[in-house]
């Protein structure tokens, strides 16, 4: 068939954070359809997008969720971290304080997700690397202290996007 009547094994909620502009809405476009916009708009409340894999044998809906950097633009945080198993903690290479903003994201997650999450940090924007201004020693250096995993993508390119989601979906498996 087309797959729309598979069987779902598992359904996966997974929820994308970190500040506006560091292209967590164009990760989720990335992955779900395999689009990319460079025009991207900021997101307004909360959005989601799904997409089926086989992992293991077994078939897993993905349900990401995608919620505003942006305060004023934000979802209600206990809502959108409920029944979450997964996180995306993004980040942009290129701007420092997107980096520097990333401990109060994790503190705001672990406050309000399940402690078992499994978190993945993203540096975004590898396309960029002539700009880039976070090394990734630091980023690096953060995950391992803090327990999570890491990898640095590029929605445009769509350098480890895939390997991103799939990292964190089998390990929720
Ligand atoms: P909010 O919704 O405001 O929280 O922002 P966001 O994190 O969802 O950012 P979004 O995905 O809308 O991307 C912001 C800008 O960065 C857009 O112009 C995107 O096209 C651009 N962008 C996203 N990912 C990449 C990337 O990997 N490389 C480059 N060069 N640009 C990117
Ligand atoms: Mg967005």
């Amino acid at each position: 068939g087309d797959g729309s009547q598979q069987k779902i094994d598992y359904v996966f909620k997974v929820v994308l954070i970190g500040d506006s502009a560091v292209g967590k809405s164009q990760i989720l476009s990335r992955f779900a359809r395999n689009e990319f916009s460079l025009d991207s708009k900021a997101t307004i409340g909360v959005e989601f997008q799904t997409r089926t894999m086989l992992i293991q044998h077994k078939s897993v809906k993905a349900q990401i969720w995608d919620t505003a950097g942006q305060e004023r633009y934000r979802a209600v945080t206990s809502a959108y971290y409920r029944g979450a198993v997964g996180a995306m903690l993004v980040y942009d290479i290129t701007r420092r304080q997107s980096f520097d903003h990333i401990p109060r994201w994790l503190e705001e997650l672990r406050g309000h997700a399940d402690k078992n999450i499994v978190i993945m940090l993203i540096g975004n924007k590898t396309d960029l690397e002539n700009q880039r201004a976070v090394p990734t020693e630091d980023a690096k250096e953060f995950a391992e202290k803090e327990g999570l995993f890491f990898l640095e993508t590029s929605a445009l390119n769509a350098t480890n996007v895939e390997t991103a989601f799939l990292t964190v979906l089998t390990e929720i498996f």
